[in-house]
């Protein structure tokens, strides 16, 4: 008999929040590549719908809901209709974010601020407080946030972002201590510069070039599907000792 693989997603069911597009598209599919089945989210039901047809064509269990998980009901509403028609959540991955304005924090208002606060940290733990009673009643699971090197490192005329994607990784912190007894492990991918439709909003294809030369060691931007390994060692077996930590994908950015 072969021993299962560490990495081995089979018969798991992974809740991706704004998984139709971007980093959280790369993850929903390396996870379904890994044979996890997968409920993807969004404020948008159609996108959900497209990458959730496109996705199944991998032989996992797909299911589209429209959530926005700066809401609670939103949230509620989600973990009940996954529950109902795939079972329990294995896996949560808190992905879904806002870039915000890019302007000077003095001339942010304070709308402004709240969706990017509301969306990228209140978010993560609305759907982290969400799922977590029940993985405790089952005996374990994992959470992952999809943070940023913008957890570590200031970057100018994004301060609500900044601000958001540390609190997220602190979040990380002091929700995998409340959950390290209960076999739960809560761990951050961050990435650095990806190629997405969120950074497509901020530059076009020739500033960003010119950036990433500039402060990427590797020269280059990523790709959403350069997260697939480190979402399918954090959602797999693979990763059960670690919880707490991160994983930063940025082609060598923060350490230069
Ligand atoms: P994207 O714009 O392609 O994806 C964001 C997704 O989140 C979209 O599907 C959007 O519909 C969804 N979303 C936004 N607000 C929502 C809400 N209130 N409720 C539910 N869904 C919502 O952008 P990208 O780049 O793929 O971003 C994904 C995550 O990766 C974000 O958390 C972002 O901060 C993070 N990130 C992105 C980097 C990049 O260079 N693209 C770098 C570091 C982190």
């Amino acid at each position: 008999m072969t021993k299962p693989s560490l990495f081995d997603l089979r018969g798991k069911l992974a809740v991706v929040t704004g998984g139709s597009t971007g980093i959280g598209r790369g993850i929903a599919e390396g996870l379904a590549e890994a044979g996890c089945n997968l409920v993807i989210c969004s404020r948008n039901l159609e996108s959900c719908k497209r990458a959730c047809e496109e996705i199944a064509g991998l032989g996992v269990q797909t299911l589209p809901l429209r959530c926005d998980v700066s809401k609670n009901d939103d949230v509620e509403n989600l973990l009940r209709e996954t529950t109902r028609r795939m079972g329990r959540i294995d896996i949560l991955v808190n992905n879904a974010g806002t870039e915000g304005r890019e302007i000077s924090f003095w001339e942010l208002s304070e709308d402004d601020w709240d969706q990017v606060l509301n969306t990228n940290l209140k978010g993560a733990f609305l759907c982290s407080r969400a799922v977590v009673r029940e993985m405790i009643e089952r005996g374990g699971g994992k959470i992952i946030n999809v943070a940023s090197i913008a957890s570590f490192i200031g970057f100018q005329n994004v301060a609500a972002y900044c601000a958001s994607k540390g609190g997220l990784m602190q979040l990380t912190r002091a929700m995998a201590l409340d959950l390290a007894r209960y076999n739960i492990q809560v761990n951050a991918v961050c990435p650095g510069f990806i190629s997405t439709p969120m950074s497509q909003r901020l530059y076009d294809e020739t500033t960003w070039e010119k950036i990433a030369k500039r402060h990427v060691p590797m020269g280059r931007r990523g790709r959403p599907e350069e997260l697939k390994g480190a979402a399918i060692y954090l959602a797999s077996s693979a990763s059960d000792f670690m919880t707490g930590s991160c994983i930063v994908v940025d082609g060598g950015q923060h350490v230069w």
